[in-house]
């Protein structure tokens, strides 16, 4: 029989598998009403279903996506047909997932700071996750540089609780996605991204030892090495990938079977650019693969068609498809500008 660390292994390595990426479609209620209330959508459960209904049931999707990161919500939630959407996704040969931590909330004692909550309870709500079918997990964690920040406190707590959730993940069978980010938000520089960056992986991998967590049946998911969206200086693609791709190679054990990025808040093109030269510049050289867990890179342009109109949910999905697709030829090394013009929606 196979024993739930050697299922959180297999789980990581068909994740990373064939070039493929994770999808994040795990916008908290107030994060997706958020991006609905731009557009004019109704911020309603039923609009967020009719959405998430678009997404898993793209045509293609599961060429470029491995697995997709769902919430509360939506997992629990059903096509209109009424095929509950874990069947949807499992029947596509995609991975279901979930996000579990319940969000980042302020530091006590640290201004400008934020712990994410979430392990009260967790063990219980795996169990009942891993029931319904889901087979990965994703926690998130979220360092502010600026002024006199991130403390250490700040970096020893985030660090300790992603590595309690990915034993609590490992324990339970289901493969932990360990997410600790960087923000772009501030006028920080590329380079003190980068020793943030650095000191943040060293910290979280020191604590999943701690933890007993096994490496093999983890995916992290990284922030790019990017300057800051207020810093005056913005380094070209290859700058950003080159410390990416050393800091990583410092900080990240060989073990480890994928990173997967986070977009953060990058255009979608710039984001499927700087994956592409990672994987050219470091082909050969690097220990794990490095692939994608977009959420607004992948979704941003399929979300400005649909506006929540049932006539243009299959040229979003044609923008979807298309995204995954760059993201996916960026894992190879073979994203190209001229993917982004030669795409015209067949729907349009
Ligand atoms: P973005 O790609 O939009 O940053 O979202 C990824 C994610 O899942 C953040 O937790």
């Amino acid at each position: 029989m196979t024993t739930k660390i050697e299922q959180s292994i297999e789980t990581a390595r068909k994740l990373v598998a064939d070039d493929k990426g994770l999808l994040a479609m795990d916008e908290s209620n107030p994060t997706c009403n958020k991006r609905f209330a731009k557009y004019g959508i109704p911020q309603t459960v039923e609009a967020r279903r009719a959405y998430r209904e678009l997404i898993i049931t793209t045509p293609g999707l599961n060429q470029c996506i491995s697995g997709v990161i769902l919430y509360d919500e939506t997992i629990r939630q059903q096509k209109k047909s009424g095929t509950p959407f874990i069947r949807v996704i499992e029947q596509a040969e995609i991975v279901p997932g979930i996000k579990v931590d319940i969000g980042a909330k302020s530091l006590a004692g640290h201004p400008g700071e934020k712990i994410t909550e979430g392990l009260d309870g967790l063990r219980d709500r795996l169990k009942e996750y891993f029931d319904m079918g889901a087979r990965f997990a994703k926690w998130r964690a979220v360092i502010t540089p600026g002024d006199g920040i991130p403390s250490r406190a700040c970096i020893a707590a985030n660090a300790q609780a992603l590595a309690r959730y990915a034993a609590l993940c490992q324990e339970a069978g289901v493969t932990p996605v360990v997410e600790p980010e960087v923000l772009m938000e501030g006028d920080h520089t590329l380079a003190r991204c980068g020793e943030l960056t650095e000191e943040l992986l060293r910290a979280v991998f020191i604590e999943l030892h701690a933890q007993g967590v096994t490496l093999e049946g983890m995916i992290l998911k990284a922030n790019m090495v990017l300057p800051g969206l207020a810093c005056p200086q913005q380094e070209d693609v290859d700058k950003v990938a080159e410390a990416t791709v050393k800091c990583l190679m410092r900080a990240v054990p060989a073990a480890v079977p994928g990173v997967a990025f986070l977009s953060g808040g990058q255009s979608c093109e710039l984001a499927s650019a700087r994956l592409n030269a990672m994987n050219i510049r470091s082909k050969g050289t690097r220990p794990w693969p490095l692939a994608f867990s977009f959420a607004r890179a992948i979704q941003q342009p399929a979300l400005e068609i649909w506006k929540g109109e049932d006539s243009e949910v299959a040229a979003a999905q044609d923008a979807l498809l298309h995204r995954a697709m760059c993201n996916r030829a960026a894992r190879r090394g073979e994203y190209t500008p001229a993917m982004e013009e030669t795409f015209v929606t067949q729907h349009a």
